[in-house]
């Protein structure tokens, strides 16, 4: 039986996705991003309701997403088969942390490539995320920056993150005892990278201090971010720095909306 910490949590992702889609889903969109995890089914499900235009196409950022579009008789298009040119109206996701500049942890479900893809594909990217992700600095809670990376760069790029201060980044498994590494959709591995908590801008904006992250060991969040990127054999970095556009939703446990 589920304990009501638990139903307060599954009604807090209901209350924030249903506030997103009413806010944020044009029923004449023609093309519509959505993410992957447990939060964004309760989006897709808030979309079935209020959407009645059939013509709408939904692009995914992964198997389980494209699994959920189709459960609920949406039409899936593939990112790739998007008309060149075209963009998406939203992208909704969720996310695993997001600080107060809306950055954002993500990759808690190993889909951050593609999800990374859509975002930037979307004129909108609406982040939707309930209570316990807000936090002022993102590494608060979460405790890794998930990093998906070529199986054959594994040892390489571990050393580099230790090198830049990540204490154990160690090597995700599958669900399954014995399964081994988790693959991702691009049959990639994922790296869970610890750090301390992520400056955000306005910390490195007053630290007046050019290499922070060198000298103390706390990055700001677009500092690491390409540093990570940068490391041969990384294909993308499970931090998503808030950009003009980006809007999160963190809707508590009483239901009260706080924008983060
Ligand atoms: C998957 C993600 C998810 O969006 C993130 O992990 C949030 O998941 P949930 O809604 O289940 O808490 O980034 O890679």
């Amino acid at each position: 039986m589920a304990t009501s910490a638990a139903v307060d949590i599954e009604a807090a992702k209901k209350a924030a996705a249903e506030r997103a889609v009413q806010d944020h889903f044009d029923p004449n969109a023609k093309y519509v991003g959505i993410g992957s995890g447990t939060t964004i089914i309760y989006v897709v499900d808030a979309i079935k309701e209020k959407s009645t235009n059939p013509h709408i196409q939904f692009v995914p950022t992964g198997y389980q997403s494209r699994q959920v579009i189709v459960a609920a008789g949406l039409t899936p298009i593939a990112f790739d088969s998007l008309p060149s040119g075209e963009v998406l109206e939203v992208a909704f996701d969720g996310a695993d942390e997001v600080d107060d500049e809306l950055n954002c942890i993500k990759g808690g479900g190993a889909c951050l490539f593609q999800e990374k893809l859509v975002a930037e594909k979307a004129k909108k990217f609406v982040c939707v995320a309930d209570y316990r992700k807000d936090q002022s600095r993102l590494l608060t809670q979460w405790a890794s920056i998930p990093i998906e990376v070529a199986p054959i760069a594994v040892h390489t790029v571990q050393s580099a993150l230790v090198a830049l201060g990540s204490s154990t980044p160690v090597v995700r498994n599958g669900i399954l005892a014995k399964s081994g590494p988790l693959k991702t959709d691009q049959d990639f591995f994922i790296i869970d990278a610890p750090f301390k908590p992520l400056l955000t801008r306005a910390d490195v904006a007053s630290a007046a201090d050019g290499d922070l992250g060198a000298r103390t060991g706390k990055w700001g969040v677009e500092d690491l971010a390409e540093r990570i990127k940068a490391i041969t054999g990384v294909l993308e970095v499970g931090i998503f720095c808030g950009r003009n556009g980006l809007e999160a939703e963190a809707v508590g446990e009483h239901g009260g909306q706080k924008p983060v």
